[in-house]
């Protein structure tokens, strides 16, 4: 009877260790081993029903047998889509870094929130330093900021926090507090700028769409336009949302000009780097990014082209007088005690609007240490190199059309099969190529030899988005993707 006050008879530790050491080798062998492997599929594609019933998901009272779990986590990975294979172009995001891999497994398995410093002593400060680095790329030497569940989060902070020092009020009164509101951005950013503006209660009527230039950036001369017609119209110019890698271009707004404009009319500038931040870790492209520090806010997301995984994505913040903690702090009484044996500056959780948050500084640390910021650099600046190395080759073969020469590395391009060629000025020549894309994609993924994204964008007809992100990419896989499209598209 002693015994058992002891030891729960719901827990063997024993067993739990072993099934955690075998599932560690299965997911060295399926998922990083065979998951990182360009002679491995990238994914095995199942119609939803059949894979619903290879899946069993239905959860029964019946617990199941150790082999029967393991069996299950084999499966799992197999049907899952191997987002670190070097064949998978298909978004912002791809490869396997295994310091930061290592970074997630500590985190998970710590399973801690970031609120406190009393439960979270090494992650607060560590995110301290993260941001404080990443700060200093942006060009800051004071601060703030906090990693969020992404960019689109991070986006709506910026929108949220702007709002809020121009009406501290509304944090009480609500929409009550505002007149209409205006914010700024192009049809090239991120939906998320959208999706905030809706779910903040500022409306998506209240975004105007600036006019961007045929590459995708935002046209300063018809921001200032777009704000005095705002302003003509009753309404109040709060912020604006420049991008620094758009997210299906790759472009990069001109971002020194749009902050004289900002600066002007005393708006908030805004920059959604998700996507292009990590471009300030090259000193030969970070000039894509000049006048950065002149912005209020920066979304970043590590996750995407520095290959973290996911998620990984700050918010920074130029201010210095505790905006996040006045904007979103409630001051609870049960986890932010005022009267703890430290100093409670370090416990962040008020900064933000979630209660519980995830470390997601560590996977990005731990990188870092391994390689450097030199090692980032060369990162970066691989993928650059690749993504000219694709283009050329690009050129020198039939049937490949740039969208428009890359400024980063997203490929725009058209797969003109044999059928089409030299049809452009057919009538139904842009309705045949957009049908080209949807198919071989199909093909691709069904074969699972790999994986790149498509669109139709403007009044361009569906175009392949090819990503160089991926830190393990070699020559050889671009020359393989080549080949694989032509081979794929051969009898269209
Ligand atoms: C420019 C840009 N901003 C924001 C986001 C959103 O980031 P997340 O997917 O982390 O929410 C993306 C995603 O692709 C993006 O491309």
């Amino acid at each position: 009877m002693a015994e058992s006050n002891h030891f729960s008879p719901h827990w063997d530790l024993s067993a739990g260790e072993a099934l955690l050491q075998d599932v560690f080798g299965i997911v060295m062998d399926e998922a990083v081993r065979k998951g990182t492997d360009a002679s491995e599929k990238v994914c095995e594609w199942k119609e939803p029903e059949e894979l619903r019933k290879l899946l069993d998901l239905e959860l029964r009272s019946q617990g199941e047998r150790q082999d029967q779990i393991l069996d299950r986590c084999r499966t799992i990975i197999q049907y899952s889509v191997k987002t670190c294979h070097p064949r998978f172009f298909n978004q912002l995001f791809s490869g396997l870094d295994p310091c930061a891999l290592a970074g997630r497994i500590i985190t998970e398995s710590l399973n801690t929130s970031q609120y406190t410093y009393e439960i979270a002593p090494v992650f607060v400060l560590m995110e301290e330093e993260v941001l404080k680095k990443l700060r200093a790329l942006v060009g800051w030497s004071s601060g703030d900021g906090v990693f969020c569940p992404g960019g689109s989060i991070s986006n709506m902070y910026a929108l949220n926090l702007a709002r809020y020092q121009r009406y501290p009020d509304c944090k009480q009164r609500g929409l009550r507090a505002l007149p209409p509101l205006a914010i700024f951005t192009t049809q090239e950013s991120h939906y998320s700028i959208q999706k905030g503006a809706a779910f903040l209660g500022l409306g998506t009527d209240s975004i105007r769409l600036v006019k961007a230039d045929q590459r995708g950036r935002m046209i300063p001369e018809d921001l200032e336009k777009q704000i005095n017609q705002a302003e003509a119209e009753g309404a109040v110019p709060l912020l604006v949302s420049a991008t620094s890698g758009t997210t299906v271009l790759g472009a990069f707004d001109p971002l020194e000009a749009i902050a004289d404009v900002c600066q002007q009319h005393g708006l908030w500038l805004h920059v959604d780097a998700a996507w292009g931040g990590s471009v300030l870790l090259s000193q030969t492209h970070r000039h894509l990014l000049e006048g950065i520090k002149r912005a209020d806010s920066v979304s970043w997301n590590p996750h995407k082209l520095l290959a973290t995984g996911l998620q990984c994505s700050a918010l920074l913040l130029r201010d210095t007088s505790n905006l996040l903690k006045h904007c979103h702090g409630a001051q609870a009484t049960y986890l932010f005690q005022q009267d703890k044996f430290y100093d409670v500056a370090l416990d962040t959780g008020d900064k933000v609007v979630q209660c519980g948050r995830r470390v997601d500084c560590l996977k990005l640390w731990l990188m870092w240490k391994a390689l450097g910021g030199s090692g980032l650099e060369q990162r970066v600046d691989w993928a650059f190199t690749l993504t000219r190395y694709l283009v050329e080759k690009m050129k020198m073969r039939k049937g490949f059309e740039l969208v428009m020469e890359p400024e980063f590395v997203n490929v725009c391009f058209w797969y003109v099969p044999p059928s089409l060629r030299g049809l452009q000025d057919s009538p139904d020549y842009g309705q045949k190529l957009s049908q080209v894309a949807p198919v071989l994609k199909e093909r691709m993924v069904k074969e699972g030899s790999m994986m790149v994204g498509y669109q139709p964008h403007r009044s361009w007809p569906n175009f392949f988005r090819l990503i160089v992100a991926n830190p393990a990419l070699s020559t050889a896989d671009l020359d393989f993707f080549l080949d694989e499209l032509e081979r794929l598209g051969q009898d269209l």
